[in-house]
């Protein structure tokens, strides 16, 4: 008989996760306690932008396989044989920490109502030792007692590709304190390791540190080419050039080796903040000091591209037009949580200037993060009358974009690429200042 699946929290993880789960052929009930995103995903609607999750979603609610509630009783109910929790850990106000708020309030409303024997698989990205703590809080809290077994299962998947990275995934890594919930989910997982998916098993603390760590060092990948481009700019080289020629190196890989505004998003940035916290509590905040630098160079490029849009305004923003393409923390998303391109645009409005925003997705949700912004509906609304145009989050559409018809309709022809994606000699040759973070002044 196919598998039975809950999944709790529907946000990009879990929405992804639950129809994936029922993409393999399990029996899936997600839950929320945000009664419209259960409203529009039972209707087959994606609250948010990723692609391809709207024609899964669509596809496994009309055969039933994929069902939503709001109801912690029905989540109870269901006969799972494994629950997933996907809920956020954001980052504490005012401070580094982790804040476990949802993940716990899932244990306590789910805890009382397990009455029979079940596994738990955490997916949030939570701190090393979360789980073994929340075990003993199942254990309290639930009539089923010891017989709720918890396990940790990380989740990789990158915005923006999340189907194929969960139907798909480089690896798999299940954390288990027991042989029952290690078999479960080798079962669950069956048809991805059937496909030679690898999957390490580990202890509860490894399979949470594996998340941890992958971020950070994905971070700090980022922030090192990021580094090289300050030195870049000092020493008149050019960091795309060097990232090049860096890449060939097998041992160092051209991934995330993109220099440019840096890295934000709802993760990475406040997982490493988390990991850094979590270290201080365990007495080693020395191993992982380096990840200070490695958010302090993430932070200084959005400062740099302010300072690179001023002079490209004569030294003042004051009277001028600034249009920013790209809201979005990363292309392909409509997700604006720290975004490096809003954390720029918001920064110059506030220094005087008037500021046009275009994202093809994430307008609306900048927008409520953002009201004082302008927004424009096309790149080209958003540029007209502009003194300088920045180029904030790399969209495959801004890449299509004539030169010369964008020149057509601003006021000057400048251009910052804030991601290095554009095509310099274009611009250049349409007669545009094309001007890069690490890079040396083109026109
Ligand atoms: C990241 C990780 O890549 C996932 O493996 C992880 O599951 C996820 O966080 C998570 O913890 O949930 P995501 O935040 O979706 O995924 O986005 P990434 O593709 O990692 O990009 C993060 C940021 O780094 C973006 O702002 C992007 O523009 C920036 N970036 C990426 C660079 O500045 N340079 C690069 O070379 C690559």
């Amino acid at each position: 008989m196919a598998a039975r699946i809950t999944v709790i929290g529907t946000g990009y993880l879990g929405a992804t996760h639950a129809a994936c789960m029922a993409e393999l052929g399990y029996e899936v009930l997600g839950m929320d306690v945000d009664a419209e995103k259960i409203a529009a995903l039972t209707a087959g609607a994606v609250p948010f932008y990723e692609p391809g999750l709207d024609e899964l979603l669509a596809k496994h609610v009309a055969t039933g396989r994929l069902r939503f509630t709001t109801s912690y009783t029905e989540v109870a109910g269901f006969g799972a044989d494994v629950h997933f929790i996907c809920v956020n850990t954001p980052q504490r106000k005012g401070e580094y920490a982790a804040d476990l708020r949802y993940v716990e309030s899932v244990v306590d409303a789910l805890a009382p109502l397990l009455d029979q024997p079940t596994v738990v698989a955490g997916k949030s990205t939570v701190p090393a030792g979360t789980a073994v703590r929340l075990t003993e809080r199942f254990a309290e809290l639930s009539p089923a007692g010891a017989d709720v077994e918890l396990a940790w299962n990380p989740e990789f998947l990158r915005e923006g590709y999340a189907v194929g990275d969960t139907l798909r995934p480089d690896r798999l890594v299940i954390g288990v304190a027991s042989q029952r919930a290690e078999a479960v989910l080798r079962d669950v997982y069956t048809p991805l390791t059937d496909a030679g998916v690898p999957m390490v098993v580990t202890d509860l603390a490894t399979a949470e540190l594996v998340k941890n760590a992958a971020n950070a060092f994905l971070s700090t990948k980022i922030s090192f080419i990021n580094a090289m481009a300050e030195v870049c700019e000092a020493a008149g080289g050019d960091v795309m050039k060097l990232s090049e020629a860096l890449s060939y190196d097998a041992r160092i890989g051209g991934k995330f080796l993109v220099p440019g505004l840096g890295f934000g998003g709802g993760c990475l940035p406040k997982d490493i903040r988390a990991f850094m916290a979590r270290a201080g509590e365990l007495g080693v905040d020395q191993a992982l000091a380096f990840l200070k630098e490695v958010d302090a160079i993430n932070m200084r490029r959005r400062v740099r591209m302010v300072d690179l849009a001023r002079e490209q305004c004569d030294g003042s923003f004051l009277g001028k037009r600034v249009a920013v393409w790209g809201a979005a923390f990363k292309p392909n998303s409509d997700d604006v949580r720290d975004s490096p391109a809003l954390n720029v645009a918001a920064s110059i409005l506030l220094q005087g200037a008037q500021v046009t925003v275009y994202d093809p997705k994430a307008n609306d949700n900048a927008a409520k993060l953002f009201p004082t912004l302008a927004y424009a509906d096309s790149a080209l609304e958003a540029a007209r009358g502009a003194h300088v145009i920045l180029h904030l989050t790399e969209w495959q559409e801004f890449r299509e974009l004539d030169p010369e018809e964008v020149g057509k309709v601003t006021s000057q022809r400048r251009i910052v690429d804030g991601r290095n994606a554009l095509r310099a000699q274009r611009w250049h040759e349409a007669g545009w200042t094309y001007r890069a973070l690490g890079r040396p002044v083109v026109g």
